[in-house]
């Protein structure tokens, strides 16, 4: 029983550790909208998987997001991109088409910039195009 209490209390204090500024109302990829809670859940995961040294999936994420594509965003880099869904958290399996970026990542790993939604739709190729905030 003490044992479930310390694990819970550190599950606690990890998930409340990762802080994201600067996310939008909701976003709009290509047709699929994600609201705010869905943006904070994909950061929220990224930062904390990244400040722990894990990643998920097979294509390992969160990994760099390196902007082939040059967009502008207000966040400084490294960038990190992250699987968005409209339910739940990302943990494994297909990525599907859209991604969170972050950035501006604390030297503490405790904190970060929200950067853009980013998604495969309506792109060629593997490239990326913007998603758009609200
Ligand atoms: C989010 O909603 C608030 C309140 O309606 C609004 O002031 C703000 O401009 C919205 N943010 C974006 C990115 O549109």
């Amino acid at each position: 029983m003490k044992f479930l209490i310390s694990s819970l209390a550190l599950l606690f204090a990890g998930a409340a550790m990762a802080q994201i500024s600067d996310e939008p109302n909701s976003s709009n990829c290509d047709g699929t909208t994600y609201s705010q809670k869905n943006i904070d859940d994909a950061a929220t995961a990224a930062l904390n998987y990244y400040a722990n040294g894990q990643t998920v999936g097979k294509d390992g994420y969160p990994h760099q997001y390196k902007d082939y594509e040059g967009f502008d965003f207000s966040c400084s880099s490294p960038y990190l991109e992250f699987p968005i869904l409209t339910s739940g958290t990302y943990d494994g399996g297909s990525p599907g088409a859209d991604r969170v970026v972050i950035g501006s990542i604390s030297s503490d790993e405790t904190s970060a910039q929200y950067c853009a939604l980013i998604t495969h739709d309506g792109e060629s190729g593997n490239s990326f195009g913007e998603c758009t905030d609200s």
